[in-house]
């Protein structure tokens, strides 16, 4: 019966272009700020090496810089993308809190059905939650990086020191995300193949989604 019904597209050209890159500069930014972290920490402890690029701190902060230009650049497309094409109120709005607990519950019970090209509540709302820290690391990283050119900035973090650890925070939820994306990827494994190509069957199935 499937057979019969067409491929929809699922993933937009420039969603699939812009959530590959940014998955790629955003692993290079985690690890190369892992490697700066390192070189004065302020928790007790440091990340292992084998986890972090630029093999020294004038390194790693070469990586950090250059996938920043690229972060910013392909967020900004995909921002402008979202707002003028209307991909987020599509995809990603309305979020409803008591949508996102019914959702959650069922999902932690794996009963949540995935329906092709339709996000589900918890995904809408972890989606919005992880370009939100996008921006909070973006806004972030300027105050510590050009703390004199952006002192306002900085001050709104309530100082250098502090707006390092938020920086850090964000990082930290990112990273969260990222592992629990992964591990629905795992789960429904067959949602990856529509960020690659854009299509698949508009069919329902029982299980969670990514
Ligand atoms: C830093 C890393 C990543 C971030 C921040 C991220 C973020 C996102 C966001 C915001 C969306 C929704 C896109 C939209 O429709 O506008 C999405 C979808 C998706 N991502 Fe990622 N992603 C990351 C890495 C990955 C990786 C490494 C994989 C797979 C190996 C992956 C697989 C997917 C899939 C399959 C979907 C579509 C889910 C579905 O249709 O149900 N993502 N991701």
């Amino acid at each position: 019966m499937p057979e019969t019904r067409q491929r929809q597209l699922v993933h937009p050209l420039v969603v699939r272009i812009t959530h590959w890159i940014n998955a790629f500069a955003m692993v290079c930014m985690v690890m190369s700020g892992w490697a700066i972290y390192n070189a004065s920490p302020f928790f007790p402890f440091r990340f292992p090496a084998w986890a972090t690029v630029g093999g020294w701190l004038g390194g790693s902060m070469a990586w950090h810089f250059a996938a920043m230009w690229l972060l910013c650049a392909n967020g900004l497309l995909y921002l402008a993308y979202g707002i003028g094409r209307r991909h987020f109120r599509r995809a990603l709005l309305p979020v409803h809190p008591r949508d996102v607990v019914h959702d959650a519950a069922l999902a932690l019970r794996f009963k949540l059905p995935h329906e092709t090209g339709r996000y589900n509540a918890v995904q809408r709302a972890l989606y919005l939650l992880v370009l939100s820290l996008g921006v909070l690391l973006v806004a972030s990283g300027l105050s510590i990086w050009k703390p004199v050119q952006f002192s306002w900035l900085t001050a709104l973090f309530g100082g250098f020191d502090f707006a390092r650890r938020v920086h850090f925070v964000a990082m930290a939820g990112v990273v969260g995300f990222v592992c629990v994306h992964l591990a629905l990827v795992l789960l429904v494994p067959r949602t990856l193949l529509p960020m690659l190509t854009g299509h698949a069957k508009p069919t329902v199935h029982e299980g969670t989604q990514a």
